[in-house]
C-alpha cells in the first residue's frame, strides 16, 4: 500500500515509517520539523520506497501532487498545559480539515491519532471507547488539547456520515520509546530519564499520586499497522494502550526510572512541585484504558512490559549524553 504519514519525523511517525517500509509498503512522509527531527528518519532517508516532504500541513497546498491509499494523520500540537492553547485549537483544526478534504478528493482512508486525554476527568476506570468524555471548564487551558482531538473525532465521523469518509480513530495512551522527544513534549518518562542520567532532582507535579499507563512504541506501532492493513478497523475507534494492570503512579515511575539508571540501592531525588505553581491547571488523577476492543478485533496483545521498554528507551536516550 501507499501510505502518507503526517508528522513523520516525530516520535510515533518515524517508528511507524520504519516498520511500514520493512513490511514492503511505500511511505510518503510530511513534517515541518516543528517538533520532529531529521535524525529520526535518517535510517530510511535513502530507502527507495520513502519520500520526505518538508512543509506545514496547515497549508493545503503542501498536499498537492501526493496521493495515498491511507493517510495516517499524526501531526499535532500537543501539550497546552500552561500555554499554547490557541495554536493547538487553530493548527489541529486547520491540519485536519486539509487532510479530510484530501482524503475525500482522493478516496483515501484517514487514520487519526487521538488521545487518552479525551476521557478527561471521567472517574470510571478503565475507559472503553464508549466511555463519557468528561472535560473541565473552558477557562482551564489544559483541556484545549483534548477538545481539539474530540472536535477532530466528531469532524471525521460527521464526514463519514455525510460523505462516506473511511476512517479509523486510535486513542493513544502514553507511548514512549526510541525517538521520543527529550523534553516534556515527549511525556514525563523523557524528562525523568534526562534528570536521572544527569543525577539531578526529578520534578514531580503535585504529590505524584496521579496514575498513567505507558505503552512501548513497538506496541503502539503494531496496533497502528493492524489498523492500516486490516479492514476490520474501518470506521472504528480503538483505545491503543498497554497490557492489563500496567497502571503506575507518576511518583513510582520516577523512582523506577531513577533506579534503572542509577542502581536499585540509589535513593531518587524527587522535587514535588505543587499544581498551584502552574496557575489555573487541572490534572487527571487516573488514566487506564480498556483495550479489549483492539485485542479482540485483531487477536492482538501488547507484548512489552514497562521495565523492559524503559531499559531499551534509556539505552537509546543515553547516546545524547556522551
Ligand atoms: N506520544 C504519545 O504518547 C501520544 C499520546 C496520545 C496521542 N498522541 C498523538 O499521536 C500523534 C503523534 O504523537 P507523537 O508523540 O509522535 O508527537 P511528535 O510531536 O513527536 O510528532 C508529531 C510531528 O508532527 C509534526 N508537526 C506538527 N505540526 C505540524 C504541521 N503544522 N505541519 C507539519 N508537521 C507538523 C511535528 O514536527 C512532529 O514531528 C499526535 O497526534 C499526538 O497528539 C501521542
Amino acid at each position: 500500500m501507499k501510505i502518507l504519514i503526517t508528522g513523520v519525523a516525530g516520535f510515533i511517525g518515524s517508528n511507524l515509517a520504519i516498520r511500514l517500509l520493512a513490511r514492503g509498503h511505500t511511505v510518503i512522509g510530511i513534517d515541518n520539523l516543528a517538533y520532529g527531527f531529521l535524525r529520526n528518519i535518517e535510517t530510511i532517508s535513502h530507502h527507495p520506497e520513502f519520500t520526505f516532504h518538508l512543509g506545514d500541513i496547515a497549508n493545503p497546498h503542501i498536499l498537492n501532487g501526493v496521493k495515498a491509499d491511507i493517510i495516517v494523520h499524526l501531526a499535532s500540537q500537543k501539550i497546552p498545559r500552561y500555554s499554547n492553547a490557541l495554536r493547538t485549537l487553530d493548527e489541529n483544526y486547520l491540519m485536519l480539515r486539509n487532510i479530510v478534504q484530501k482524503c475525500l478528493l482522493d478516496k483515501s482512508k484517514i487514520i487519526f491519532a487521538s488521545t487518552s486525554d479525551v476521557y478527561g476527568k471521567n472517574p470510571k476506570i478503565p475507559f472503553n471507547e464508549n466511555s463519557d468524555l468528561v472535560m473541565g471548564p473552558t477557562t482551564v487551558k489544559r483541556w484545549a488539547y483534548a477538545l481539539s482531538k474530540i472536535y477532530g473525532e466528531q469532524f471525521i465521523i460527521a464526514n463519514h456520515d455525510e460523505y462516506g469518509l473511511n476512517y479509523t480513530i486510535t486513542r493513544f495512551f502514553g507511548s514512549y520509546g526510541p525517538h521520543q522527544n527529550l523534553t516534556w513534549w515527549g511525556g514525563p518518562q523523557s524528562v525523568f530519564i534526562d534528570k536521572a542520567i544527569k543525577n539531578e532532582p526529578i520534578e514531580v507535579h503535585g504529590d505524584g499520586s496521579q496514575t498513567r499507563t505507558f505503552t512501548f512504541v513497538d506496541d503502539t506501532v503494531s496496533a497502528l499497522i493492524l489498523c492500516i492493513e486490516n479492514e476490520k478497523s474501518n470506521n472504528e475507534i480503538f483505545n491503543t494502550g498497554s497490557k492489563l494492570n500496567s497502571e503506575i503512579s507518576i511518583k513510582d515511575l520516577a523512582v523506577l526510572i531513577w533506579k534503572l539508571i542509577n542502581g536499585k540501592d540509589s535513593e531518587p531525588n524527587l522535587n514535588f512541585i505543587p499544581y498551584s505553581q502552574f496557575g489555573n491547571y487541572e490534572d487527571v488523577m487516573r488514566r487506564v484504558p480498556d483495550i479489549s476492543k483492539l485485542c479482540s478485533t485483531f487477536d492482538f496483545q501488547p507484548s512489552w512490559d514497562l521495565n523492559e521498554g524503559l531499559k531499551v528507551t534509556i539505552d537509546w536516550q543515553k547516546q545524547f549524553y556522551k
